[in-house]
């Protein structure tokens, strides 16, 4: 076989099939397809002669199709499989060549793995892709991490195949090796937070209004023409339009209410746990599911008093409004957390992540795409050194904005027992962040009661120890240092 291709993909399911052909039409690209199981190459390479694939049967022959230095991305499951494929590439590439993991891998394999190929001389990169199905075959948003030297390959390989938004590819060189996947498990994080105040958004207004799914979906329709415009606003509308063909009910009564989860949310929130970044929103977003998917534990709740009177609200447009300030104020406050931890985690691992570039290659192609993105690329270009993003003066002024509202909302949830998890712990976050002075000073001295672990005071340098027993009028403090 002649090496007579740029680039090659490995595992042919519906994300790698689509990146191919992707790939494929765009100028100048001659793409080596591999599967383990070889009926799949075949079944893609007979479905779209159009993509001029070549098809290979073994990695030996994969790496002989490929032109050096050999470049290939790796689309399978995330886990085991992705280190058996990346053994077996090891053993067919050679120095100077570039293997790109395009799955949803957790950043710390990443990091782990490059260290290990870095040793043979070959590139590892790995690259966060998202968009879907769709997006992996009309233009993704691609977050790709490994080193410098690997981008300047990748570079006009994945700007052809990425989504375009203004003008602009959405891709680009986040940081050195796992800084990709790690982004891109802050975008899934995002994501997590940005879908559940959306369905709480809906979930209040549906009980609140006594609207139907397509009138909602009407409601949703509207708020996409303004500040709240996105793609998970749109497919919303979408999903709540949609009628049941068997029952003709609205699809979304059909469906068992109960989320799933493929782990990426949660890693997002077992990282902040150890970065010491409070991602509240986030976390809701992520236990909302966990809450959804115990129906054991539901159906013994189930009978568990609410609130006595029923409830409905005297305005629906009034109130309407008012959900859709709630929403944007929680989903500032989601953003700012993430961007918090992407600020961490560049911190803790030594990445360089422009924050302003990576809103911007989340404009478009990706889930969380939305026009949003623009005030935050705006924000970290006025100011890198942002303390966080809630506190730029856009979001500053949206927040001020639209704070009543958002109070509003959540004493309503509370009221009529709904809950909002993401909502009001959104606002929490904001109302702890803003505190003159937080109750923190009393579990310091709790801390110090129980256990000596000292404590800081407002008037004085130094640390103290307060002798807690004995005559607790002759109280003592103690400078340790
Ligand atoms: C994307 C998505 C994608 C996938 C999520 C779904 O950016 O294209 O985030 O990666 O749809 O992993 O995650 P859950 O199954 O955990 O909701």
């Amino acid at each position: 076989m002649s090496a007579e291709a740029n680039i090659g993909v490995v595992g042919l399911a519906v994300m790698g099939s689509n990146l191919a052909r992707n790939l494929a039409s765009r100028e100048g690209n001659t793409v080596a397809v591999f599967n383990r199981s070889h009926d799949k190459t075949e079944h893609l390479v007979a479905e779209h002669p159009e993509a001029g694939f070549v098809a290979a049967k073994t990695y030996a022959e994969f790496a002989d199709a490929l032109a050096a230095p050999r470049t290939a991305i790796i689309m399978v499951k995330a886990g085991a499989g992705t280190d058996a494929v990346i053994d077996e590439l090891v053993k067919v590439f050679e120095p100077g060549d570039i293997i790109v993991d395009g799955g949803n891998a957790l950043f710390t394999d990443t990091m782990r793995r490059e260290k290990a190929v870095r040793e043979t001389g070959i590139h590892f990169v790995g690259a966060g892709i998202s968009g879907g199905e769709e997006g992996a075959l009309h233009g993704p948003s691609i977050m790709p991490g490994g080193s410098a030297e690997s981008w300047v390959t990748l570079k006009p390989i994945l700007e052809s195949i990425a989504a375009v938004a203004e003008g602009e590819p959405c891709v680009t060189h986040i940081g050195t090796d796992g800084a990709g996947h790690f982004v891109k498990m802050i975008h899934n994080g995002i994501e997590y937070a940005d879908m559940q105040l959306i369905a709480e958004a809906y979930d209040l207004i549906r009980r609140g209004t006594g609207k139907s799914p397509a009138e909602i979906a009407d409601v949703f329709a509207h708020w996409n023409t303004g500040e709240l415009e996105s793609y998970l606003i749109e497919i919303t509308a979408e999903v709540l339009r949609q009628v049941d063909a068997a029952t003709g009910e609205p699809l979304v009564d059909v469906i068992v209410d109960q989320a799933g989860a493929k782990g990426t949310g949660a890693w997002t929130v077992q990282n902040a746990l150890d970065l010491g970044i409070p991602v509240s929103g986030i976390a809701e977003a992520v236990f909302a599911r966990s809450l959804s998917s115990k129906p054991a534990q539901r159906a013994a709740a189930a009978d568990l008093p609410g609130p006595a009177e029923t409830w409905a609200v005297d305005d629906a447009d009034a109130f309407v409004e008012d959900v859709r300030q709630a929403l944007f104020a929680s989903k500032i406050v989601a953003y700012s957390q993430g961007f918090d931890e992407i600020v961490a985690g560049a911190a803790e691992y030594g990445w360089d992540i422009r924050k302003g570039e990576v809103a911007k290659i989340w404009r478009g192609g990706c889930i969380i795409r939305a026009q949003f993105l623009n005030r935050i690329t705006e924000a970290y270009a006025e100011n890198p050194g942002l303390d966080a993003l809630l506190v730029a003066p856009y979001f500053r002024d949206a927040l001020a904005g639209a704070q009543e509202a958002w109070r509003r909302v959540v004493v309503a949830a509370a009221r009529a027992g709904i809950p909002s998890p993401a909502f009001s712990s959104s606002l929490a976050y904001y109302d702890g962040l803003r505190a003159d002075r937080l109750p923190a000073a009393l579990v310091q001295g709790q801390r110090d009661f129980f256990g000596a672990h000292t404590y800081k005071r407002i008037d004085k340098e130094g640390t103290f120890h307060t002798l807690w027993s004995g005559d607790r009028s002759e109280v003592e403090a103690v400078d340790t240092h």
